[in-house]
């Protein structure tokens, strides 16, 4: 396995039109949301194979710049999960956003996530926390773990 990103500016329509499932069914089209301010995207790829994709937008803790800190999410398309792509993903992108000088890197998922959770933990991530209630999809109101990478911890 080899796993790249490739920063993109929009997502191609495959990953737009792919089947949407409980902890990323928002109730409403992905496209019909207004992106956070500061959105990033990229592609994951095995080689030259597209295996999914992965977005960090700023979080900020304060009014200064040092307080911002970038939360990151993923989805893996069904046929390539399980294969470590995700544990490996999530620890390249946070490797490279503690390069561009981002400290804390976040990432939050469902206290029912089990398979994000052990990527989370697989990609040097620590758990910090539950966010109670923090969560609206169609499915309803949802607790949210918290997770985080600090660059003192690669
Ligand atoms: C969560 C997700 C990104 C994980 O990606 P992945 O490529 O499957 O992750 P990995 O292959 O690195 O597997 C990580 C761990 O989860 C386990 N796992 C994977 N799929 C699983 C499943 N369906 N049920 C239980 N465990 C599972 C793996 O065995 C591995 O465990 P290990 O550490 O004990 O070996 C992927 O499942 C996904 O895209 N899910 C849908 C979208 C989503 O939930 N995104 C995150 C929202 S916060």
């Amino acid at each position: 396995m080899r796993i790249h990103l490739v920063e993109v500016d929009e997502l191609p329509k495959q990953l737009l039109t792919s089947e949407v499932e409980e902890y990323e069914d928002w109730g409403v089209e992905l496209r019909d949301l207004t992106p956070p301010k500061g959105l990033r995207r990229w592609i994951i790829y095995d080689d030259l194979t597209l295996v999914g994709n992965m977005s960090a937008h700023p979080v900020s803790y304060g009014p200064n710049e040092s307080s911002v800190c970038m939360n990151i999410g993923i989805s893996v398309l069904a046929q390539f999960r399980g294969q470590g792509v995700g544990s490996a993903a999530q620890r390249i992108l946070a490797q490279t956003l503690h390069l561009e000088g981002v400290v804390r890197i976040e990432a939050s998922t469902d206290v029912g996530n089990l398979p994000e959770q052990k990527a989370l933990r697989n990609a040097g991530f620590r758990f910090e926390g539950v966010l109670r209630s923090a969560q609206v999809r169609r499915s309803g109101r949802h607790d949210l773990q918290l997770w985080s990478h600090l660059a003192l911890d690669i």
